[in-house]
């Protein structure tokens, strides 16, 4: 066990029970680092609520004795945000036993669960009574609704659908002190005051702990046509995405954009992958239409790009021919993150642009990368559609911790700059969590700085959620 003082723990075990509990070393292991295997730290004990009263009361006792909390939902994140210090003196809560879908009601297009739930059952629980959740994830069989709301995420259909944010109309938070905010709303207008549930949305568990939410339903589409296109630059593909909103509107759900050597590495560290397209492209997209009537998407989609090839903004395209085609093209895309995993070590960067200015923001920052190291292997991917860029770097398995950190530093330096040089943002969806913390406040101007120092000190003024992290 960490720093857990004897009393402390009786108090925590008289609020949620030995189910409630984990202390056992071994045990905690899993709650301790995160899916990168970057980040790791010790938890004093990991407390595990199975409803709203119980995390209230968990919170209580935190702030009385001012003791740290760092919330865990599923623990897929990307930024280090739900990993304890190493200090020994934080409590992590997790929230997977809240995982209850509590109403779903499919006339006012809304679903009502716990922040536990994973995505993955929120979209099932939909799918039985013949509505579709569209928020999607490579990481949705483990990903929670909690973490999802808490990092704001975006996924692949946020071209579409919005992000966790456009799709949540209502929260159950518990706060610092252990008080309830009952805002589980399921309208799509309100106006009464300050937009709480906005402010909890993307907090990354600093401000409170989100326990159930209103998400937003939609109309499930029956239909589906995917394409994998593969052009000379990425200025072809942003003229291509134009041109596929102004034919398809808001059919066009997924543009997705994997860079020749995001595919290498993808067909090389993961099994049973294979190259869409027989010739080379500097660029590929991975592209879906979706609608909830039957007839034609198919054909729209092929016409849409045989004008594009024979305009040649493109130079080569194929269509999905069925399910199985449909899944092994997405299994191509969503296998990026793994084949990063096991080929080196990336420095991530996770950046939002106007999309008008993403071609010229490439060029600039390849050829900045290079001058500073002409081998660099940047591995350039993401959500085109929305303007976010996981324009990564990779460096060797082998890189020692301080040639790492050396590099991470100068390469930040370089695309983050560039990226506020293009009214850009450094955290797109991944949150910024303990990775990006020290970036987000250089870039932040003093006044937005200040605002967000001023909401976190009101809201928790012990300074016990999450500390570290974000702000
Ligand atoms: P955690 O990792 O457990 O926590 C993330 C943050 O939220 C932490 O700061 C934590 O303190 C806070 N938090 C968690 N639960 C709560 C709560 N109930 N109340 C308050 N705060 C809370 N992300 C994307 O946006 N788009 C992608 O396309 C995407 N793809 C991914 C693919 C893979 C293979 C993997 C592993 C991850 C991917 N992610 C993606 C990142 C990650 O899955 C998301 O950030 C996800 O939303 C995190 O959910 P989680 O439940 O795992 O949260
Ligand atoms: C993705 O888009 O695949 C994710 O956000 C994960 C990643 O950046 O590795
Ligand atoms: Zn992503």
């Amino acid at each position: 066990m960490g720093n857990l003082h004897p009393q402390l723990l009786r108090r925590l075990h008289a609020a949620v029970g030995d189910a409630g509990l984990v202390v056992d070393s071994a045990a905690k292991t899993p709650y301790e680092s995160d899916w990168l295997g970057k980040w790791s730290g010790r938890s004093s004990i990991v407390v595990r609520p199975a409803d709203t009263a119980q995390t209230a009361a968990v919170m209580c006792i935190c702030h009385e004795t001012h003791t740290p909390v760092v919330t865990q939902g599923g623990n897929t994140g990307m930024s280090g945000g739900a990993t304890p210090d190493a200090s020994g003196a934080q409590v992590v809560l997790s929230m997977v036993r809240m995982n209850a879908i509590r109403a779903v009601d499919p006339l006012n297009n809304t679903l009502t669960c716990e922040a536990g739930a994973l995505l993955a059952h929120v979209q099932a629980a939909a799918q039985e009574v013949d509505r579709f959740f569209p928020l999607s994830l490579g990481s949705e069989g483990s990903c929670t609704i909690g973490g999802n709301l808490a990092t704001n995420a975006g996924g692949i259909a946020v071209l579409r659908y919005g992000n966790a944010r456009a799709l949540c109309l209502g929260l159950e938070v518990v706060l610092p002190d252990g008080r309830v905010w009952h805002g589980l709303r399921a309208l799509r207008k309100d106006n009464t005051g300050y937009d709480l549930r906005d402010l909890f949305i993307g907090s990354e568990g600093t401000l409170g702990v989100i326990t159930a939410a209103v998400l937003k339903l939609s109309p499930r589409p029956v239909a589906r046509a995917t394409a994998w296109v593969g052009a000379r630059d990425i200025q072809a593909l942003v003229g291509l995405l134009a041109q596929l909103q102004a034919r398809c509107g808001e059919r066009l759900v997924a543009f997705e954009m994997i860079s020749a050597p995001s595919l290498a590495l993808i067909l090389e560290h993961v099994s049973e992958v294979r190259a869409p397209l027989a010739g080379g492209h500097a660029f590929h997209a991975l592209i879906e239409l979706a609608d909830t009537q039957g007839e034609g998407l198919a054909a729209l989609l092929e016409t849409s790009l045989e004008q594009a090839l024979a305009e040649g903004s493109v130079q080569d395209a194929v269509l999905s021919a069925s399910g199985a085609q449909t899944q092994a093209l997405w299994q191509i895309r969503e296998g990026i993150s793994q084949a990063q995993l096991r080929a080196g070590k990336a420095i991530k960067h996770d950046i939002a642009l106007p999309i008008s200015a993403i071609a010229d923001f490439v060029q600039a920052a390849d050829a900045a990368l290079r001058a500073q190291q002409p081998a660099v292997r940047i591995i350039n991917f993401g959500h085109l559609g929305d303007g976010n860029l996981h324009y990564n770097v990779l460096l060797p398995l082998d890189t020692p911790a301080e040639s790492l950190a050396q590099a991470t530093a100068q390469c930040n330096r370089i695309v983050h700059d560039l990226v506020a040089a293009a009214n850009g943002s450094i955290s797109a969806e991944h949150g910024v969590g303990q990775l990006r913390r020290d970036e987000m406040r250089h870039y932040k101007s003093p006044v937005e700085f200040d605002l967000m120092m001023r909401i976190k000190q009101s809201l928790d003024p012990n300074q016990i959620m999450n500390p570290g992290k974000l702000v």
